[in-house]
């Protein structure tokens, strides 16, 4: 993409929940000293926005999103059984983002180095449409809960095309893809059988391979390193993430895209952290990655690749550190050594 580097771009900014703001702030402030070109129109979402207006997804919020088709976005709490729609979901719905990025990559040595995998996961199809119901017996309502999956042959090829040109521009070799076709036979068979038709697309180019997600999940802690890319439907690619994840250090480190025909929303792969939120400690670089995947996405290579250099040196040279990584810096702190780093 070519962007006057001149202009400002117009993005939306959802603090979000836990934290959400923690997080936004310091990486705001980053961007800031970075000179990234965004021009922030900050929104609600989540609970937050749910106390203060009634509504956990409020039409502003949709319309900021609609008008700027770019937002960087901080967790949002989704409660657990009853309650409302997750709004993450509904997000990814409502922009069509098809398509969730995240990128593990080893910044800090520890378990395990040199670690580089990137995984797309399919991110509106599958199990997550949540066609949900139960059937009440006798005098129980929830006697029995059904749950429907779907996925479409267009969704499946689409996500499928995306991996396969993602991998041509990143100059990847071999996509993994991963499923349960010996059980969910049509479900994540579907998924297979078009991954392995728009693979032969690519013969030559870009290699494929197929594992099944349980012997996959064991696998990436045996010998993440025989991985290149994952391409995953949604419920897999959401468990998988968070254990890619856990190979470069935690939910700390871990940041996405969810990119869509309609808009691309950044966002840390981890949720609200309610264990911790309001106590400063939170580790900032989730959303910070998430930035400079933003930065990537409209053609500012340069500054993410700064922002990338200037928090790797941060957390190893400066041995500026939050609490996940065995540190005792406040998030508050981190970005101030990291701003140091970027002036
Ligand atoms: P979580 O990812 O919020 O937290 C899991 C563990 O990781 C906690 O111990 C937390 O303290 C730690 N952690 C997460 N991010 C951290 C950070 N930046 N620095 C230091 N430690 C960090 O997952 P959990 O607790 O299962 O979910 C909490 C809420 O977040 C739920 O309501 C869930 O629905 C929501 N959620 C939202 C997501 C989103 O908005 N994209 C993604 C995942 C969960
Ligand atoms: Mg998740």
């Amino acid at each position: 993409m070519n962007i006057d580097t001149t202009s400002l771009i117009p993005a939306t900014l959802i603090p979000g929940d836990g934290i959400g703001p923690e997080i936004t702030a310091a990486t705001v402030k980053a961007l800031e000293a970075l000179g990234a070109p965004f021009e922030w129109d900050v929104q609600q979402a989540g609970m937050t926005a749910l106390e203060q207006s009634g509504d956990p997804l409020p039409e502003a919020t949709l319309a900021s999103i609609r008008r700027t088709k770019l937002a960087l976005k901080g967790p949002l709490t989704t409660p657990s059984g009853g309650g409302f729609r997750s709004v993450n979901v509904r997000l990814r719905e409502a922009f069509k983002l098809y398509a969730n990025v995240r990128p593990a990559l080893t910044i800090v040595p520890g378990r395990y180095e040199d670690i580089d995998i990137v995984l797309v996961r399919e991110n509106i199809e599958g199990l997550y449409v949540a066609h949900e119901h139960y059937i009440p017996i006798g005098d129980d309502p929830h006697a029995v809960a059904i749950s429907t999956g779907m996925n479409t042959r267009e969704g499946c090829r689409r996500i499928a095309r995306f991996a396969f040109e993602y991998a041509v521009k990143h100059g990847r070799r071999k996509i993994t893809v991963v499923h349960k076709a010996n059980i969910l036979k049509a479900l994540t068979g579907l998924f297979l059988d078009t991954a392995r038709d728009v693979a032969r697309e690519y013969e030559g180019r870009v290699a494929m391979d197929d594992r099944i997600v349980d012997a996959c999940a064991m696998q990436l802690v045996l010998n993440p390193w025989q991985f290149d890319m994952l391409l995953c439907t949604n419920l897999f690619g959401d468990i998988l993430s968070d254990e890619l994840a856990g190979l470069v250090g935690g939910l700390g480190l871990a940041p996405g895209s969810n990119i869509g025909e309609e808009a691309a929303i950044f966002e840390a792969v981890h949720g609200s952290a309610p264990d911790i939120a309001g106590k400063g400690v939170a580790n900032p670089v989730s959303q910070l990655l998430a930035a400079g995947l933003m930065l990537e996405h409209v053609g500012r290579d340069d500054l993410a690749a700064r922002l990338k250099t200037a928090i790797a040196q941060t957390l190893n040279e400066d041995a500026v550190r939050t609490r996940d990584l065995g540190g005792d810096a406040s998030t508050e702190r981190f970005a101030d050594a990291l701003i140091e780093r970027l002036s």
